[in-house]
């Protein structure tokens, strides 16, 4: 059984993605074992709350410095002791440590097909805000491990969707929830939990009869 802790800072969408899936035997062998968010009062937390999952804040505001709240994150879990750490919506830059200690067992959903698209400052609405301005045709969003770099893990999923002409970002971004983000993240969490794919070079394989 795998045990998974998911990090998210808002809405909570993509949480309530997994726990859907887990509900429904989507994603099989896993356990959601705790949701930390670094904000106070988000929906996600009513998520966590109404599935019956514990909710963890560990918030910046309640620290006197970015060290000591990183070690409050990573002291967090290490008693928790997930086997797989989901970003999901999760607004906080990853700390070195922690992806040391958690080496490709961090994987985070990104709502464009990187690299297009991310790296610093490129998160959420302003994501589709860079894809609509540069025209393209297709987007969609990724799956990947976390490394010590900005949205340059090692990708294991990802799925494309059309831009529409009239496209706001808001229309966009809920187009790649809806048809992408909601499906690749609880498909990605259930390989792992079955232990279908494998790190090879740098990049994800799947295992041999998967
Ligand atoms: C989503 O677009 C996700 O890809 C990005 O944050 C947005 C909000 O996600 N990382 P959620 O509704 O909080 O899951």
């Amino acid at each position: 059984m795998l045990k998974i802790v998911v990090m998210v800072s808002g809405g909570g969408t993509n949480l309530q993605a997994i726990i859907d899936g887990i509900k429904n035997g989507t994603v099989t062998n896993t356990e959601l074992i705790g949701v930390i968010s670094n904000n106070k009062g988000v929906k996600s937390l009513d998520r966590a709350a109404a599935a019956g999952v514990p909710g963890i804040v560990i918030s910046p505001a309640d620290y006197p410095t970015r060290d000591d709240f990183n070690k409050a994150m990573l002291d967090k879990l290490e008693e928790l002791a997930p086997d797989l750490v989901v970003l999901a919506g999760f607004l906080v830059r990853i700390p070195e440590e922690m992806v040391k200690r958690f080496s490709n067992r961090i994987i985070n959903i990104h709502p464009s097909l990187i690299p297009s698209f991310c790296g610093v400052g490129c998160y959420g609405l302003k994501v589709h805000e860079k894809a609509l301005a540069r025209g393209v045709k297709l987007t969609g969003a990724t799956v990947h491990f976390v490394n010590e770099g900005m949205d340059e893990g090692p990708i294991i999923a990802q799925r494309g969707v059309a831009v529409e002409d009239g496209d706001t970002p808001e229309i966009l971004q809920r187009r790649v929830m809806e048809q992408a983000e909601w499906v690749i993240l609880p498909q990605a969490i259930d390989d792992i939990a079955n232990d279908r794919i494998e790190v090879k070079d740098g990049h994800v394989v799947r295992k041999k009869g998967n």
